[in-house]
């Protein structure tokens, strides 16, 4: 089955359904969606989005603190333009009606949040709920936008590349398995965008949902897309250290408003740095690491219970409503917290245009790397950047798409007849994949790396990583084992960016390599597939 668009848009979290409906006015979009069109990484944001709209705030200092977080390696070219298109992408989202936290004494004004590395309070937010509110505004707007259809359960196995006329590849759209139906549909079309998030699943412990398995990433990588700055995963501060819930944030607000990292003795982790609990995230993250080292506990604790309880209830109704079911108070007692994988600060290298310099094949949201991050990304960025550029990606393909033929008729080679039906012996093979490749990515790739270890965790990588291909090779295509296969691309990335920078910055740090070494390192670690595959690799 051969399905036909301008505009093919891998993924429905902030960063795709902004570009679709930017896009629907001039040419019809198709979103796959691996889950339902709601259930992103988007759609568990608490934070927010980071725009100055304060009147004490300015443009300089949010451009000021932006660099100082990505620890000399965010392009201060992107960083303004970013910065700078702000505030008029929060007036589109308050035009569109996502209902952000409104000031008590001026209702028509946003309240502004605080987070970590801001030097204002900037983060504008909807309560602790800033992605469900977003996500469900933007995904009721596309769907009833007659040029856009988003097909949920249909996840993206490879994108479709022909050589152009002077040679050059093209990408012309992507080989999709339709869940539900069971089928490997084509989907053809003039511009190809990855939006498909993270990456956080590479890891035992993440704050991610279970979709965060890098699929844009690989199969932007496999299409010959140049990979950026991927050592670079950031360590949310405070993920939830329960048995029950493994992966639920506990916001940085909670910090901005207030709260405190302590010890179990009750003594003030960030004690000694001049930023407190409010520095960015690579430096309380390690602070948490080193002090778990040092006692052996299993966490440290996030008090806020010295707010009035009203607040922490009205303020974070979703950390305290959630908190509360596992039978937490966390107005009248410390919440214990972990660091945990959270956004992945490298990914596709792009332009500022979101365009790969793969033709036709774009990449907007976490999935790309744009230069804004650089080494450490500075809190609540991230949803700020996918809104700007999906509005400049939109501008981009559209003059693309308006250039170029509807690609032809792309004869796929067919899934291989062999392969249909032939279900591997013993599919739990798949999970031990899955678990040997997290754990040895949380010890030997985490917050803190050396020669060593990032040495163990690639042999260790290179025999699951050929298991994962035969399978994929032998047996019908499956869910978890394309998943799995996304992953093991991610992790060898990772480990080859991480092990090619032989310093530490930001939030990579090396045992091997302890200091910053600007003369040598003060650049982007840009990794190029040599071997694109022309056509899906089969
Ligand atoms: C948070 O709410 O702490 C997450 C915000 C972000 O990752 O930018």
């Amino acid at each position: 089955m051969i399905s036909k668009s301008d505009y093919l848009v891998i993924g429905s979290g902030i960063a795709g359904l902004s570009f679709a409906r930017k896009v629907a006015p001039y040419g019809t979009v198709n979103v796959l969606a691996k889950k339902t069109a709601c259930d992103t990484n988007t759609n568990l944001a608490q934070g927010g989005i980071a725009a100055v709209m304060g009147t004490d705030d300015t443009l300089e200092e949010h451009v000021s603190d932006t660099l100082a977080s990505g620890a000399g390696l965010s392009h201060e070219d992107v960083v303004r333009v970013v910065v700078n298109a702000g505030p008029k992408m929060i007036e589109e989202l308050l035009e569109l009606g996502v209902p952000f936290t409104a000031q008590v004494d001026h209702p028509d004004l946003p309240e502004l949040g605080r987070e970590g590395g801001h030097s204002h309070r900037r983060i504008i937010h909807a309560k602790d709920m800033t992605g469900q509110a977003l996500q469900k505004v933007l995904a009721e707007d596309c769907l009833k936008n007659q040029n856009i259809r988003i097909h949920e359960l249909h996840l993206a196995l490879d994108l479709l590349t022909v050589k152009d006329k002077d040679d050059s590849l093209r990408v012309v759209g992507a080989w999709v398995l339709d869940r539900e139906g069971g089928v490997v549909k084509t989907f053809l079309a003039k511009t190809v965008i990855l939006a498909t998030g993270g990456s956080g699943r590479v890891y035992l412990y993440t704050t991610n949902p279970d979709g965060a398995t890098g699929d844009g990433l690989a199969i932007g990588w496999r299409a010959g897309a140049r990979a950026a700055n991927l050592e670079f995963v950031q360590f949310h501060p405070t993920c939830l250290y329960h048995p029950k819930l493994k992966n639920f944030l506990i916001s940085e607000a909670v910090r901005g408003e207030g709260g405190r990292l302590v010890t179990r003795e009750g003594e003030l982790v960030m004690r000694d740095h001049p930023q407190g609990d409010l520095a960015c995230r690579d430096v309380v993250a390690l602070a948490i690491d080193r002090e778990m080292k040092r006692s052996g506990a299993p966490c440290v604790f996030l008090d806020v219970t010295h707010k009035p309880s009203a607040f922490v209830r009205e303020r974070f109704p979703k950390i305290y409503q959630t908190c509360r079911l596992l039978g937490l108070d966390i107005a009248k007692e410390p919440i214990p917290v972990v660091p945990a994988a959270h956004y992945q600060c490298g990914g596709l290298l792009v332009d500022a245009w979101s365009r790969t310099g793969v033709k036709g094949l774009y990449a907007i949201g976490e999935v790309s790397a744009t230069g804004l991050h650089g080494a450490n990304r500075l809190a609540s960025n991230s949803l700020l950047e996918a809104l700007v550029m999906a509005d400049r990606g939109a501008q981009a393909a559209r003059e693309e798409a308006a250039r170029t033929e509807f690609p032809p008729e792309v004869e796929p080679p067919g899934w291989p007849a062999a392969r249909l039906g032939r279900t591997p012996p013993e599919a739990v093979l798949i999970a031990h994949s899955w678990d040997e490749i997290r754990r040895f990515m949380w010890n030997y790739v985490g917050l803190v790396r050396s020669d060593q270890r990032l040495g163990m965790a690639a042999k260790r990588l290179a025999m699951v990583k050929n298991e994962i291909d035969e399978f994929f090779r032998n047996f019908e295509v499956d869910y978890d084992l394309v998943e799995v296969r996304n992953i093991a691309v991610v992790a060898d990335l990772i480990i080859r960016s991480a092990a090619s920078r032989r310093e530490s910055r930001g939030l990579h740090y090396s045992l091997s390599w302890p200091e910053r070494d600007d003369p040598n390192f003060k650049k982007d670690t840009v990794l190029f597939n040599s071997e694109p595959s022309l056509l899906p690799s089969a």
